[in-house]
């Protein structure tokens, strides 16, 4: 069954108060609620429908009587009198069966709750949509061994234990004053202890914070706290948002299908995304646990005190709470290198979604799960089309939009036309074709050509973006292209000035240079877009040695080793010297970033080069992309052979462990020159790092290098007893075996892994650390052999009836496969057709797997 935008219609009963009590008990938890509806007299008609999925009703009684109830697909229709009614049900739940992770589940005996998008009608009998917004009262009964802690969302007002029996029986009681959509429910229970802290806001009311752990997890807390503190100042700073509860909760949950979960008040979090210490989280763990930190606190005005009329308006609230916390990272971090670590993750995530099957808008117009929809088009996509407004608009009409949508919406259900009138009200501009950002699906192709006469420079410029599924025509875009110009001396004649093209093509001039001025284009990512430009290798080494945008000076090299990979792909050329001389010439500047130039060290992916030969009308071949990448690897460690050593030696920290930029940039460089020093001296470095490390990003990186030069087994075996008892670390001992592993033998590698004890596949972090490895590992995936085809839709299938959620979402390790030849091309489609003849495929998956075969 297909939702649609179009069909929207509001509830037409109101909801004053919430009560609800939950008598905790692991395989049969009952829930009461009491519920004051009134009719809203603004809506004609008023079907009384409520949602409601698994639920063992014991009584439903409106003002006191049996209704008559009407069982419709994922829900009842109840007869209730045309005024305000009491609504009282009892309902009994079971946690423990649910390993689905939506709703109130247990993890590791502890009651957790998950319920964006639609967990709440799992939980009892409501409207769960969005845009039914109301104050909660919730009752917490359990017992005091098993559950010495029971938190939900708003404030805490009430606790009670009675020592005097076995078990000792408690009750806690917590009350939200603010009105909220069922998604944001949330209750934990469980043996939880907490690294506690305070913090004063802008107007000087105190909150009580704490972050909850299993005992045994408190020491590692305190990064989290610190960049909860530093989140909650920089909201009050940059958009002047005050937080609204006197406590704020984070919990840490081992089974989690998301990152994590913004609740009102009390935040959710898979353990991976909060938990943290030097010796057992690296680098990217801590910046990652920073940012969803961050992103989760932001959703308190950007998604709770405003939120979506409907699971389509998803993008208001991930791509402006995307943005924010971008923004909150260049703020902390190195901007520069938080930026091509997006667009990084953009072109990895977002342009394949948009470039395949599963292509859809920012905002999708339908659906049938809306659980397939939490994706990198939302979150990525929709995050860049608040950066491209906030180019187009400038900085300080940004602030003042943003100022007028707290204003106008605080407590409003919102939508995306919403949005875009505060912009429009703000600033005085029709945004009726940026709209179509919104609309569109499909990555734009702008293509740039150069015309020098008369001491102008001008830019030929045309956008087209090719037809998606759904969308055969497209209208053409506006697009911001950032651009500079620079001499042939390589001084800056032309700051970065942005272009609006609104046109399919349109032409720009530059007039006032007396020599052919080089443009750097699309500074900054400012659109995203595939860039089509026709420079040769001097232009872009030119570039790389003298743009004074930072991204495009990364791009230039970029652009080089990807030019590079693909002639040696398709012509089996050697790599090219104008980028590995260029690399070695920005390798050697003491005056940039570490962080930065460990970004240059790296090297566009085999799926990345897989994608572009498609595009170019190629078929790619897995085992010689991998053969050309390898290959250039091994031709920079050559190149680079007489700086490597120094590179490392010179950003070894000695200093105690800190997860800042600074250290964390140091390491990053040290441990990419390791990457290419290991193909030079087998692993001797690497073992010595091994050995010394004291902290979870040296010990990694050295292990890699190691497993990359066959010398690994040894340290393999130590790291696993060392660290058999922390769940974090062995996903991490799960995936690099099957990310080092040789093409031919990664699914075997991942097969023995399957059967090893602590595959724990139940838990989607382990299930995503082994499997989600392996569709990493692109020349392994793409085997000839299809054998780990056959084993990911082996396990897909296993988890399919356990954990539909995961399940759909790993399932996208699929959308690429027409780009490859016909014989992978059948090896997938029968896998495709094997899953999707499992009786009883859940709704997400089949939803995943009809739109992935595209028929
Ligand atoms: N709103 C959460 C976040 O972005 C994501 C939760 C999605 N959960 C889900 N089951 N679809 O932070
Ligand atoms: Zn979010």
């Amino acid at each position: 069954q297909t939702i649609y935008l179009k069909d929207y219609k509001p509830f037409g009963w109101i909801i004053d108060d919430v009560h609800l009590t939950f008598r905790l008990h692991p395989t049969a938890t009952r829930v009461i609620s009491r519920i004051r509806f009134r009719p809203d007299h603004d809506v004609h008609d008023r079907p009384f429908f409520l949602h409601g999925e698994d639920l063992k009703t014991i009584s439903i009684r409106v003002d006191g009587h049996e209704p008559t109830i009407y069982e419709q697909s994922g829900g009842i229709t109840v007869d209730v009198p045309d005024a305000p009614f009491n609504w009282e049900a009892e309902v009994e739940i079971n946690p423990s069966a649910n390993t689905a992770l939506e709703g109130l589940y247990m993890s590791n005996g502890m009651y957790c709750t998950q319920c964006e998008a639609e967990g709440f009608r799992k939980i009892t009998w409501y409207p769960d949509r969005p845009d039914v917004m109301a104050k909660f009262t919730v009752r917490i009964e359990s017992d005091a061994e098993h559950t010495p802690v029971m938190l939900s969302n708003g404030n805490g007002l009430y606790y009670e234990q009675d020592s005097t029996k076995t078990p000792a029986p408690n009750v806690t009681i917590y009350q939200d004053p603010w009105p909220k959509p069922a998604y944001l429910f949330a209750l934990v229970a469980g043996d939880l202890v907490a690294h506690e802290d305070s913090f004063t806001t802008v107007s000087g009311k105190e909150v009580h914070l704490a972050i909850w752990v299993r005992p045994g997890d408190e020491h590692k807390c305190a990064f989290g706290m610190e960049a909860l503190k530093k989140s909650m100042k920089w909201d009050e700073d940059v958009y002047g948002r005050e937080y609204d509860l006197d406590e704020f909760n984070i919990v840490a949950v081992d089974d989690f299908n998301m990152g994590a979960m913004e609740n009102k008040g009390l935040n959710i979090f898979n353990s991976s995304c909060v938990l943290a210490s030097p010796e057992t989280s690296t680098d990217a763990n801590f910046e990652r646990i920073e940012a969803i930190i961050a992103h989760e606190y932001f959703h308190n005005w950007t998604g709770n005190r405003i939120t979506c009329r409907d699971w389509f308006q998803l993008c208001l609230k991930e791509g402006l709470t995307v943005f924010r916390d971008q923004q909150f990272t260049d703020d902390m971090r190195s901007a520069p290198v938080a930026r091509i670590s997006n667009v990084l993750a953009l072109r990895a995530r977002q342009f394949p979604e948009d470039q395949g099957p599963l292509s859809h808008p920012v905002r999708p117009e339908s659906f049938q799960e809306i659980n397939n929809f939490y994706t990198a088009t939302v979150y990525e996509k929709g995050s860049e089309v608040i950066g491209m407004l906030k180019t187009l608009v400038g900085d300080e009409a940004y602030a003042k939009a943003l100022n007028l949508y707290f204003d106008r919406h605080d407590g409003d259900a919102a939508t995306i036309e919403d949005w875009l009138k505060v912009f429009e009200d703000a600033t005085g501009r029709d945004l009726s074709q940026f709209k179509r950002w919104y609309s569109q699906s499909g990555t734009p192709r702008v293509t740039v050509r150069e015309e020098y006469a008369q001491d102008t420079l001008t830019l030929h410029i045309s956008q087209r973006t090719a037809p998606t599924p759904g969308q055969e025509t497209k209208e053409p875009q506006i697009i911001p292209i950032a651009v500079g110009l620079l001499n042939p001396n390589g001084d800056e004649v032309q700051e970065t000035t942005v272009l609006e093209l609104r046109d399919s093509e349109q032409s720009f001039s530059f007039p006032g240079h007396a020599s052919r001025p080089v443009p750097s284009i699309l500074r900054g990512f400012s659109a995203p877009v595939l860039l089509d430009q026709e420079i040769d290798a001097d232009r872009r080494a030119f570039l790389l040695a003298h743009d004074t945008d930072p991204f495009n000076r990364w791009e230039s090299g970029r652009m080089l080793a990807r030019e590079s990979l693909l002639s040696s792909v398709k012509e089996g050329s050697a790599p090219n010297a104008a980028y590995l001389d260029g690399l070695k010439l920005v390798l050697r500047d003491d005056t940039l970033d570490p962080a930065y130039r460990a970004l240059m060290l790296g090297q566009p992916s085999q799926s990345e080069l897989a994608g572009l030969l498609h595009d170019a009308g190629h078929v790619p071949a897995p085992e010689a992309i991998h053969a050309a990448s390898e290959a250039l690897r091994q031709a920079k460690a050559d190149h680079l052979s007489d700086i490597l050593p120094g590179l490392y030696a010179d950003h070894q920290v000695e200093e105690p462990f800190s997860a800042e930029a600074g250290p964390a940039g140091q390491r990053a460089l040290a441990n990419a020159a390791l990457d290419l020093l290991t193909r030079l001296d087998g692993g001797a470095t690497a073992a010595m790092q091994y050995t010394r490390a004291d902290n979870m990003t040296q010990q990694l990186a050295a292990l890699g290098a190691l497993l990359d030069a066959d010398q690994g087994q040894e340290a393999l075996t130590a790291f696993y007893d060392q660290w058999r008892d922390d769940r974090l670390v062995i996903d991490k001992w799960f995936s690099l075996q099957v990310l080092h592993a040789k093409p031919g033998d990664a699914a075997d590698v991942a097969r023995r892994l399957t059967n090893h004890m602590d595959f724990d596949w139940k838990n989607p972090n382990r299930f995503r650390a082994l499997l989600g490895a392996l569709q990493m590992h692109h020349a392994g995936f793409h085997h000839e052999s299809g054998a780990a085809y056959e084993l990911l839709a082996d396990w897909l299938i296993r988890l399919d009836p356990v954990n539909p959620q995961t399940t759909a979402r790993m399932s996208t390790a699929f959308q690429t496969w027409k780009r490859y030849d016909t014989k992978r091309q059948a090896l997938i489609g029968a896998q495709l057709d094997r899953i999707s003849k499992q009786p009883e495929l859940s709704r997400d998956t089949t939803e995943m797997i009809t739109r992935i075969r595209g028929v």
